[in-house]
């Protein structure tokens, strides 16, 4: 370890103790995994609460459309539908599993007028399905999802915004999270670099999440941009997800971390 590290562990150290970096991230990013096998609705769902997770909810359009891109992706031969976690009943009632509000108009998506059904996405649309048939199924976890803002802003429009309109600029605090990004920008075919959390402090040159520690990193070259000659914002690149230093005044489209209803 050398001296730089040794001083910035022991800042972080002090300022975590009083209390200057308060933890937004107790949460986790989403993140979806891949269909491997097919089962009947209720099976599914169960497997997916096993695995501390859920199956598929679709919070809006933009949702919707990442799911469509990532079943016809992957839908190279084997996959034909994946289930989504919903189900109508009798009375017209239409569910998701974890309980989140179903906020799509009909003229969204093409929901079957049937008894007790359980919906799928089946190729490029959403399908009722009996609930005991078997279809491939995908979960999910996390309490957080991407948004991408796509128009351009500087580093604190673009905080402000995410502010006011969700929880933060994205913050990427593990492995985990990395692939969260990852998945998403890769299906949602985003290119260019994007605002993220990612912000240096002047006072000891360290970067931080807004207002926690960079625990895990994925800078371009492998190497933090240091001071004095680096920029005090960061950047990350949609098509290899590298985190890059950026004038705090340029104009970027930017990434928002909201916050979801969990299972
Ligand atoms: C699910 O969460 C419980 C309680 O937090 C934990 O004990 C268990 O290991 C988790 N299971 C998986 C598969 O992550
Ligand atoms: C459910 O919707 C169908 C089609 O719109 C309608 O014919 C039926 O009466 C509805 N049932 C109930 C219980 O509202
Ligand atoms: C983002 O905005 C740019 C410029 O307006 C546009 O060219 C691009 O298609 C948009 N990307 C997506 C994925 O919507
Ligand atoms: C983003 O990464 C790709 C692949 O490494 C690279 O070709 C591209 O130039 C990068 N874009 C920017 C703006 O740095």
């Amino acid at each position: 370890m050398n001296f730089t590290t040794t001083v910035m562990m022991i800042l972080v150290f002090f300022l975590l103790c009083s209390g200057i970096f308060q933890f937004t991230f107790a949460s986790n990013l989403r993140i979806f995994n891949h269909p491997s096998e097919d089962k009947n609705w209720n099976e599914a769902r169960r497997e997916c609460n096993e695995k501390n997770g859920s199956l598929v909810t679709l919070y809006d359009d933009e949702d919707a459309t990442f799911m469509r891109k990532y079943v016809t992706k992957s839908s190279s031969g084997f996959v034909s539908s994946v289930w989504l976690g919903l189900t109508k009943t009798r009375t017209n009632v239409t569910t998701w599993s974890n309980g989140a509000p179903f906020i799509f108009s009909r003229s969204s998506v093409n929901l079957p007028d049937r008894e007790q059904i359980c919906e799928a996405m089946d190729k490029n649309t959403w399908k009722g399905f009996t609930c005991s048939g078997k279809h491939y199924f995908m979960c999910y976890k996390g309490d957080t999802r991407i948004r991408v803002i796509n128009r351009t802003a500087t580093w604190e429009e673009a905080l402000d915004y995410c502010e006011e309109n969700y929880i933060s600029l994205l913050w990427i605090k593990d492995v985990n999270d990395q692939e969260a990004v990852k998945q998403w920008l890769e299906v949602s075919g985003y290119t260019g670099t994007f605002w993220i959390g990612l912000r240096q402090s002047i006072m000891f040159g360290f970067w931080i999440w807004k207002d926690s520690p960079v625990l895990e990193s994925n800078w371009k070259d492998d190497k933090a941009p240091e001071m004095p000659f680096s920029n005090q914002c960061g950047v990350i690149n949609a098509t290899d997800n590298k985190w890059s230093d950026e004038n705090c005044f340029n104009k970027h489209p930017f990434i928002c971390a909201e916050k979801i209803l969990k299972y």
